[in-house]
């Protein structure tokens, strides 16, 4: 891209005085509770699709490891690297100005020693601006850990998408006493530990409305019904960018899909058909410019170059 305008966003371009923006923080999520407000949230990846998300609204942007399936196409997110991750955060945070921006820790990233653990989420609050991180699971000691080292962090239980082995698939979570009194457990501890809020995914509908209940902090769900504190979904399943029938969950909020391939069609005809680029289209020599050629090439014609292109059409 060399002459389109793409003018820089995020922290680079000023608050406009006439709607002063409120920074979304974790401790707002809570008060976000407190107060009975819905907390809307949603995957991003890229620099044009934040800034469309923080423009419309979104409380808070998740740097999700589903980049490795919708972005990357994997066949899981378990593939996606930290250096992939904090590269598509620094680009999120970029678009950004009002929307809290979480990164999302990938696979293998904090499953060793509480220390890796630690030290990969130094990298995505220092070298791309992430705002909090997510971990799967309840790693209470590592929660404990981030709190303490002042990185605010949001926890993931239920149907969490980096044990897809251990589950054998990606299955609803939490169907039997022994797992739902497992799962009720997991929330208080997260909580106990500092979490800032907990992504509930893949749980019935019954047991988030407990947890969100019990907890102070808020709850995030993706397909665990509507009775938590906020929802969240992946930006390519809301907008029809995917290409495998939708989860029970999804709600399909428009087709950029149709659009897109629709767009793209229109485009490829008109190029094979030359109606495109017209003339509007075109950039065209200034008149001084071709005045001056014309007289170039005549004096070229009166000294007797052969090359001139008035020669070259005489012949
Ligand atoms: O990576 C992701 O997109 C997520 C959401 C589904 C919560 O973890």
């Amino acid at each position: 891209m060399t002459l389109t305008s793409f003018p820089a966003g995020g922290s680079s371009n000023p608050p406009s005085t006439a709607h002063p923006i409120t920074k979304v923080t974790v401790p707002a999520l809570t008060e976000m509770k407190r107060q009975g407000k819905p907390i809307s949230a949603l995957t991003a990846y890229d620099y044009s699709s934040s800034r469309l998300a923080d423009e419309a609204g979104i409380d808070l942007l998740l740097v999700g490891d589903s980049l490795a399936m919708v972005v990357l196409g994997h066949e899981n997110t378990l593939a996606v690297t930290v250096d992939e991750m904090l590269h598509h955060t620094r680009a999120v945070r970029r678009a950004v100005r009002r929307a809290l921006v979480v990164a999302d820790m990938p696979f293998g990233s904090y499953h060793g020693p509480v220390a890796q653990g630690l030290a990969n989420a130094i990298r995505f609050v220092k070298e791309a601006g992430a705002e909090a991180v997510k971990i799967e699971g309840a790693r209470i000691d590592l929660v404990r850990a981030l709190t303490e080292a002042e990185i605010p962090v949001i926890g993931h239980l239920g149907l969490t998408p980096q044990s897809v082995h251990r589950m054998g698939g990606y299955r609803v979570q939490a169907r039997t006493a022994e797992t739902v009194l497992q799962i009720k457990a997991d929330a208080h501890a997260l909580a106990d530990a500092g979490a800032g809020a907990i992504v509930l995914e893949g749980v019935p509908r019954e047991v988030a409305a407990d947890i969100t209940a019990e907890l102070q902090i808020p709850t995030i769900g993706i397909g665990a019904g509507p009775d938590c504190d906020g929802q969240i979904l992946v930006f390519h399943d809301l907008l029809n960018l995917t290409f495998t029938p939708p989860a029970k969950f999804v709600r399909r909020y428009g087709d950029a899909g149709t659009l897109i391939r629709t767009a793209i069609e229109h485009y490829r005809e008109d190029v094979e058909h030359r109606a495109f680029p017209s003339d509007e289209e075109s950039y065209h020599l200034p008149e001084a410019a071709h005045s001056a050629l014309n007289e170039i090439e005549a004096n070229r014609t009166v000294s007797g170059h052969d090359f001139s292109r008035a020669a070259k059409a005489a012949n």
